[in-house]
């Protein structure tokens, strides 16, 4: 079984990320006025720009944090939204906020990790984990009570059968055994509702939690189907919520018929996601996939409500 679906998975389409860096723009925020007052001290450089001003660049804590979900596309995310001159993105995922061996080393060691940046651009950095992790929100609010929120969610059912395929394949790298789907999903006969990868699709029970830390008008709920479909329109939204101007465009993608999924077109530079992203799902047992559907009906219903919007899930 193992051997049929990893022979179906290899029609993955294989390109590469080049991850680009570039950004601008920033308001007031606490670190902002602590970076200035030596509180949180950025490491300052001198650049000459193109215009020949000296402009001052400094690592920043970030003021929008792209919180999760694992799965939901927040890589597709945090890269269009690098196109936008006035962002500059973290490398890589911190883990700063869930992984209490990194929460002991510091802000300062959060900071030093951030990209550098000009006054006017706005740093962002992505954790998927810190969704579903009890003490990100808490944490983040105490680093800073404005710091913007985006959530990029899919279909909890996808993002199930998303998340089994990124460890089957994790699985496969590191030779461990791998079992079906449907042996993961269904045990002793009945939902196997301690399996993660379904806890981590209880969005009404996560959004909960940040709910307590965080006004609702903070978070921004971007939709990973649509962002699949039409990456502008969801990413036009993200301008918006982030006061930033509307500067990425159609021009900025191009989809790509071998990977099935729009790419990336910017500083005359044409990339696609990492292989990793976008990877053929296995064919699930319709009755396993009904009882997934059927499981997270109740949850999106109370998810719907607490974030009073609605998503075109199964
Ligand atoms: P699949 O690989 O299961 O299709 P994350 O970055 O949070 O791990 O999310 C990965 C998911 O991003 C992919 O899941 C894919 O569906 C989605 N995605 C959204 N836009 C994409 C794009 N332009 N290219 C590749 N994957 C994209």
């Amino acid at each position: 079984m193992a051997c049929l679906l990893a022979g179906a998975f290899l029609l993955v389409a294989q390109t590469n990320t080049v991850h680009s860096g570039s950004s601008q723009w920033r308001e007031g925020t606490l670190f902002q006025s602590l970076r200035y007052h030596g509180g949180i001290q950025g490491n300052e450089t001198e650049h000459k720009s193109s215009k020949s001003q000296t402009s001052i660049t400094s690592q920043l804590i970030p003021q929008t944090i792209i919180i999760g979900v694992r799965k939901g596309g927040t890589r597709a995310l945090l890269e269009m939204l690098d196109i936008h001159p006035d962002i500059v993105v973290a490398a890589t995922e911190v883990h700063f906020f869930d992984w209490d061996e990194n929460y002991v080393k510091g802000l300062e060691w959060y900071r030093k990790l951030m990209p550098f940046s000009y006054p006017h651009q706005t740093t962002i950095e992505k954790t998927p984990g810190y969704f579903t992790s009890i003490k990100a929100p808490k944490r983040i609010r105490d680093m800073n009570s404005s710091t913007r929120l985006l959530l990029i969610l899919r279909d909890p059912t996808e993002r199930v059968i998303s998340d089994y395929t990124q460890v089957y394949y994790n699985r496969l790298e590191s030779h461990k055994s791998v079992q079906p789907i449907e042996e993961m999903v269904i045990k002793n006969g009945a939902l196997n509702i301690k399996y993660k990868a379904i806890q981590r699709s209880l969005y009404d029970v996560h959004m909960g939690n940040w709910l307590r830390y965080f006004p609702l008008n903070q978070i921004h709920i971007v939709d990973g189907g649509a962002l699949i479909k039409n990456p502008l329109e969801e990413l036009q939204k993200v301008e918006t919520f982030l006061n930033i101007p509307a500067k990425i465009k159609t021009s900025n993608f191009y989809f790509n018929q071998t990977k099935g999924f729009y790419c990336l077109r910017s500083d005359g530079k044409e990339r696609c996601l990492h292989e990793s992203k976008g990877r053929p799902h296995p064919v699930v047992n319709s009755t396993v996939l009904e009882e997934l559907r059927a499981y997270f009906r109740e949850h999106n219903e109370r998810f719907f409500q607490m974030v009073q919007q609605t998503f075109k899930w199964h």
